[in-house]
């Protein structure tokens, strides 16, 4: 008969007997597949976890791990409430969404950068010159607080995706918005005037997470900065 009197080496080094199940909350859209991606280089994955999936709770019993899809904006708000101990979302998104959260590693994916773009044939001289028009963007926050810095008053609309849409309607007179390739602007008439901040996939995690499953946490980040 064989007694195990200590877990198998390779479990207690991956804190599997000691903790509980990680739960890993992910972005639907352009970053799930590259996240998905880099993850599995460290063995982080489950049996059906791709971009086809319409599960939302995809998990791995061997190895506690627990992946989440949510919707991009909502990352953050998961990991906050500690629904999810940690996940991954690009910068952008963690800044607008004001939520307190622990940023362990920038993963260098998803590059984009966020700016101001009007109509080619409405461009203004100046940028104080666009003080009290209307700007539609997915992050008023962060607009908010660049305009507020230059000392520039806006009128903001919240927009929950197709921003490029707001000027070509009337509805605003410019967007603040990410720009990855610069297609959809070109392809809308549109002209960047102002950047505004540059943004990359971070790996985020929860306070108390971070301390009471610190173990199998730290040890991912240090894994996956192998690879970054
Ligand atoms: C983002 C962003 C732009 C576009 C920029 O939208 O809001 O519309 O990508 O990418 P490009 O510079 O490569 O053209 P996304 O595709 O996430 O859709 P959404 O606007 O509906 O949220």
């Amino acid at each position: 008969m064989i007694v195990f009197t200590t877990p198998p080496h390779h479990y207690k080094e991956r804190g599997i007997f000691t903790q509980d199940y990680i739960t890993i909350a992910l972005p639907k859209g352009k970053l799930f597949g590259l996240s998905t991606e880099l993850l599995k280089k460290v063995g982080w994955t489950a049996e059906g976890l791709h971009e086809k999936s319409r599960k939302l709770v995809i998990t791995n019993d061997a190895e506690k791990l627990k992946f989440i899809i949510t919707k991009t904006a909502d990352v953050p708000t998961y990991v906050e409430y500690g629904a999810a101990d940690i996940g991954i979302i690009g910068k952008d998104v963690i800044l607008e969404s004001e939520k307190d959260v622990y940023e362990l590693l920038d993963l260098g994916f998803g590059k984009c950068h966020l700016m101001m773009a009007v109509p080619k044939d409405k461009k203004r001289p100046r940028l104080e010159d666009y003080s009290h028009t209307r700007v539609a963007t997915k992050f008023p926050h962060i607009a908010e607080k660049f305009f507020v810095e230059r000392g520039m008053q806006m009128e903001y609309i919240k927009l929950n995706g197709s921003i490029e849409l707001g000027p070509i309607v009337g509805l605003s007179e410019s967007i603040v918005d990410i720009v990855e390739t610069g297609t959809t602007l070109r392809e809308n008439n549109l002209e960047e005037i102002v950047h505004i901040m540059d943004a990359t996939a971070r790996l985020i995690a929860n306070r108390v997470s971070y301390r009471l499953k610190f173990d199998r946490i730290n040890n991912l980040v240090n894994e996956l900065e192998k690879f970054l």
